[in-house]
């Protein structure tokens, strides 16, 4: 064999592991209003796709509207993007603020803010983009939540998980506080409550 084969074929073992979802590291950052456009489509794409195995079509159709993107997060800079090879792999975030849960467009949004030796911060619209899942994504912005509002110094994290989240949560710790339904889009979604010690 040839030198020059030698390096070739070292060459393709890093191109390889430079592409293998295992061995490239995830990146993350704060999200500006610029990264909206893809967000929406991240967002839009995990509802639709990602909830099949727990929700009926009505279910995921109403849960639409209970569920995306508060541009508060973005503009307190408590929202996370998560990259792969520079592609949009997942995004979500915590608040110092008292909405549970919700989109801009969600009714009874309550912008107040905490107080962290009380309530508990909440962990907010988390989604993976359907191509990048069970890699560690919603576990890495989870603990990049919870280690900021560590900082501020709340004792607890609260969110309302859709069906879709509640494994990712119960891995992580969380523990159901109460299941409840919201029918605000029409048909009723079934959530749940959840709560950890931080
Ligand atoms: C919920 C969601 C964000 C999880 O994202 P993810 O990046 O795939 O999660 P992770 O890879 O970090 O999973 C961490 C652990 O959670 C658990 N988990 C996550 N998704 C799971 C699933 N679909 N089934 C079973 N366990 C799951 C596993 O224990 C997993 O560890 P493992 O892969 O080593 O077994 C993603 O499924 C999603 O976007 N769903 C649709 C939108 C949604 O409902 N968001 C939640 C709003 S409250």
């Amino acid at each position: 064999m040839r030198m020059n084969d030698v390096k070739t074929n070292d060459a393709r073992t890093n191109d390889a592991k430079a592409n293998d979802p295992r061995t490239t590291p995830l990146q993350h950052r704060l999200a500006t209003r610029d990264d909206l456009p893809a967000l929406t489509v991240l967002m839009e794409l995990a509802i639709g796709e990602l909830q099949k195995p727990y929700l009926n079509p009505a279910q995921i159709a109403s849960s639409r509207s209970i569920m995306g993107l508060d541009t508060q997060l973005i503009d307190d800079g408590t929202y996370f993007i998560v990259e792969q090879d520079g592609q949009l792999a997942g995004c979500g975030g915590w608040s110092r603020r008292a909405t549970l849960y919700g989109s801009d467009a969600s009714p009874g949004r309550d912008a107040a803010l905490l107080d962290p030796a009380k309530d508990p911060a909440r962990v907010r619209a988390m989604y993976t983009h359907p191509a990048f899942t069970r890699r560690g994504v919603g576990r890495l912005i989870l603990e990049l939540c919870e280690s900021a509002a560590r900082a501020e110094n709340f004792i607890h994290a609260e969110l309302m998980a859709t069906m879709a989240g509640v494994p990712l949560y119960r891995a992580c710790g969380y523990l159901t506080v109460a299941d409840v339904s919201d029918a605000s889009g029409g048909t009723p979604v079934p959530l749940m409550r959840m709560r950890k010690r931080l």
